[in-house]
């Protein structure tokens, strides 16, 4: 669907659950933290929402997030029926934990990509970061899943005094395996979002050791990598996250949420597990289309739903939100 700014909202974002077997410091504040809903669909429903919104809205392409969406046992099933509605670009966006186990499986149903969240290549940074997991394991993750022929992404979060000085360690992982990093401004989202509001909506009282002043902008980044890098900028897709960097040994991206915004060209539109859509990352208003399931006759009331979502983003620059990342799956 077109919006009234030119955009074409094309590009579904699923989270499937806020389940993960991981507490990254950015993102929860407790190790375990993540609140689960009870209230999540099941797989049909899922499967159904999916389809209307690729039938009456103009859905093409298809993001599978979390929490940790591996974690969702008929996982397998739901991407063999995504692909049966004739939607061909599904990918993941995971952690990469249970790669290992599951990479055929997937790539069989009909995943095409895979986003591995890594946030360091040292083990016991690693270990310190995600508080649960093992590197070694997460890089096993990414060797099935590039054994099994899917593309691989890799998302580096980077933050001041934690990962900042692994970003070439990182490259030099990456550009040995042929594999594209996009590092990652940190955005004020959920706990973040509440720690940097200093105006008064602040009741908490995390114990999380990331601050919102352990931001580092795009331009840190660069001169960073500069120091083993030689880059160039180069064109990305129309409305992709991450501005494109090329070096002699491969490229490498940045998401500047905060530097660079790319709401302008936004595509994407968010469902949660629970039956409702996020327009804007920016914006914690969530409509729910979960009563849809099974009308008898949902078009009408779903595309009215859908421009109601696409109507709360934002024109131009990101702000955050207190939307919580594991449960809207970025
Ligand atoms: P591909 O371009 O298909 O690889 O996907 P992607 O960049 O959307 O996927 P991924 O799940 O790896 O997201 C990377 C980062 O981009 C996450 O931190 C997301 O929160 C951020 N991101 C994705 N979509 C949006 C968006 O619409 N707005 C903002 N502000 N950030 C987004
Ligand atoms: N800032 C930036 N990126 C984040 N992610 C999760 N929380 C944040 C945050 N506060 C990343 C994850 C994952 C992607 C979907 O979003 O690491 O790669
Ligand atoms: Fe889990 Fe992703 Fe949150 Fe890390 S960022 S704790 S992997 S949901």
């Amino acid at each position: 669907m077109i919006d009234t700014h030119g955009r074409n909202i094309n590009k579904l974002r699923v989270s499937i659950g806020e389940a993960c077997n991981f507490s990254c410091i950015y993102c929860v504040d407790q190790i375990g933290a993540h609140q689960v809903e009870p209230h999540h669909l099941k797989f049909d429903g899922m499967l159904k929402l999916i389809e209307l919104l690729k039938t009456h809205a103009g859905i093409e392409k298809v993001r599978l997030t979390g929490g940790e969406p591996l974690l969702f046992r008929p996982l397998p099933q739901l991407i063999q029926g995504i692909a049966e509605l004739g939607i061909s670009n599904i990918g993941v966006t995971s952690n990469g934990y249970l790669f290992p186990k599951l990479a055929a499986v997937l790539k069989e149903a009909g995943l095409k990509s895979v986003n591995v969240s890594l946030d360091s290549v040292d083990p016991k940074n690693f270990r310190r970061l995600a508080r649960a997991g093992n590197l070694k394991r997460v890089l096993e993750g990414i060797e099935s899943a590039l054994l099994a022929g899917l593309k691989v992404k890799i998302n580096t979060v980077v933050m001041r005094g934690e990962n900042d000085h692994e970003l070439n360690n990182i490259l030099d992982y990456a550009f040995s395996r042929e594999i594209e990093v996009r590092f990652l401004e940190l955005m004020k989202m959920g706990p973040l979002f509440k720690k940097g509001n200093t105006a008064g909506t602040c009741s908490e009282k995390g114990n999380s050791p990331i601050t919102p002043d352990q931001f580092v902008s795009m331009k840190e980044m660069l001169a960073e990598i500069g120091r083993r890098y030689s880059y160039n900028p180069i064109q990305a897709e129309h409305d992709s996250t991450a501005l494109l960097f090329q070096t002699p040994q491969g490229n490498f991206g940045i998401i500047a949420n905060e530097s660079a915004p790319f709401c302008a060209s936004c595509s994407r539109m968010r469902l949660t597990a629970t039956g409702n859509l996020v327009g804007c990352l920016s914006n914690p208003q969530e409509i729910s289309i979960r009563h849809l399931i099974n009308a008898s006759d949902p078009g009408k009331e779903l595309q009215s739903l859908f421009t109601q979502s696409i109507a709360q983003k934002r024109d131009s620059t990101f702000t955050g939100s207190s939307l919580v990342m594991s449960s809207i799956g970025g």
